[in-house]
């Protein structure tokens, strides 16, 4: 059964073919339009088909994005909508159809792939790892600390639509996680909310909100879709211009970004109505994970990383991956750490090395993003480390926990 890209002619079955897959989400005409029109992240010309006697059987979208890891913009692949016919399931279509993505994505140079699973374990055993959590806090409104920075904070208008990507641009382009984002991202993202901005003379922090549809007062929700800000008065301006709106919206519902630690900004970090949990513990935020990753190409993804933790000195890893879908990832590699960057070459008899690492593919990933380190990789039974274990895991320390706020 061979794989080809889509053509416009099946813009029509595959529309039918999602909406039997993901029931509910839009209407037929609704994919046909998106499709033909790219929105959000791509059209037709990122979507593969399978084909059987004539008839669709399967699909995937092989979005391209260019995603910030540890500050290092990667051509990521996005896979997206991998759908099999209800009547070819639990065949190994889904998984070819995933093997497939992996060769399209490395064939065209893409470094890494991000997915949000149906199920993890099922692209756990193709090598992606789940990277990144999200603390989805429901908080009252007073609970956020006033600060004089609010004054900067104002409604945006359509004129601010610019600045707004531009101060996105700019915290994406240090962040670990994140996509640039492409102008019908932005119509996505803004179609849905009401957005405000931080403005001293230059827009350096947003929020993204949503007003909740709860008629009894107590329970009017703001829901905070995304907050962003270059630095912490930016910060502290938005998350006091919600405090502000506390008549109206007693709460807030918010799904922050680990490195906010908006547990320890709010006067009472504890969602209303809680249950105590434990005997004397209580709860403050749900940890939400989506987000799964892949590196495709290793030596490529190594060769483009730019920050390598704190060191006082040149560090050489060797690295050696176990990628059953890629076998050439597996290396050994040489990484040769320097302070003006990173040299990859593929080991050579028997090189020499401060530490080496030997892990399988979505542990890779997860140790690459930042979601996990080696030690602890080791520590769970998913990788071996020889030699100076401290040593690798500086190198592989990131600035930042990992955070992707684009679903796709
Ligand atoms: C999710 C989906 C794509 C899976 O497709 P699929 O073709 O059934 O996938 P596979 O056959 O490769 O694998 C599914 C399971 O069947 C098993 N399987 C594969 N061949 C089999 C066979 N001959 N006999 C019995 N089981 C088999 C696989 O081992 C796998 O189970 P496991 O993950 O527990 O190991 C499909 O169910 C679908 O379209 N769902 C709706 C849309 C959706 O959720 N898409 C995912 C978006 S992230």
């Amino acid at each position: 059964m061979p794989l080809r890209a889509a053509i416009p002619a099946d813009i029509q079955p595959l529309a039918e073919l999602w909406d039997q897959a993901f029931p509910g989400e839009r209407t037929l005409a609704e994919r046909a339009r998106q499709l033909e029109l790219g929105i959000p992240y791509g059209g037709i010309e990122s979507v593969w088909v399978l084909e059987d006697a004539g008839r669709l059987v399967g699909t995937f979208k092989a979005l391209r994005f260019r995603e910030y890891i540890a500050a290092a913009p990667l051509a990521m692949l996005g896979l997206a909508a991998v759908a099999v016919a209800a009547d070819a399931r639990r065949r190994g279509l889904g998984r070819r159809l995933c093997q497939d993505a992996i060769r399209v994505g490395r064939e065209r140079g893409d470094l890494v792939s991000a997915l949000y699973p149906f199920r993890p374990d099922f692209y756990h055993a193709l090598g992606w790892g789940l990277t990144g959590e999200l603390h989805e806090f429901c908080f009252r409104a007073d609970a956020l600390p006033d600060a004089p920075a609010r004054r900067h904070v104002r409604a945006a208008t359509a004129a601010d639509r610019a600045a707004i990507a531009d101060c996105y641009a700019r915290v994406a382009a240090r962040s670990n996680g994140p996509i640039a984002r492409a102008e019908r991202a932005w119509d996505h993202h803004l179609g849905q909310t009401r957005a405000c901005v931080y403005d001293d003379g230059r827009t350096r922090g947003y929020l993204l909100a949503r007003y909740g549809r709860d008629r009894a007062p107590e329970a009017r929700t703001l829901h905070i879709h995304e907050l962003l800000a270059e630095d912490d008065v930016a910060y502290g301006g938005l998350l006091a211009w919600i405090a502000c709106q506390r008549d109206q919206w007693p709460r807030v519902r918010y799904q922050a970004r680990a490195a906010e630690l908006l547990a320890l900004r709010l006067r009472d970090p504890r969602p209303p109505g809680y249950r105590p949990a434990r005997r004397l513990w209580f709860p403050t935020a749900r940890v939400l994970r989506g987000p799964m990753i892949r590196v495709l190409d290793v030596a490529g993804a190594l060769a483009a990383r730019t920050r390598w933790g704190e060191r006082d000195h040149a560090l050489t890893l060797r690295i050696e991956v176990q990628d059953a879908e890629v076998p050439e990832n597996r290396g050994p590699w040489i990484l040769e750490i320097e302070r003006t960057g990173a040299h990859v070459r593929r080991a050579q008899g028997t090189a020499r090395a401060h530490a080496g690492l030997a892990t399988d593919a979505a542990t890779f990933a997860q140790i690459y993003a930042g979601e996990l380190l080696p030690s602890a990789a080791a520590r769970l039974g998913r990788a071996q480390i020889e030699g100076a274990a401290d040593a690798i895991d500086r190198a592989f320390r990131v600035h930042e926990p990992f955070w992707l706020l684009d679903e796709f």
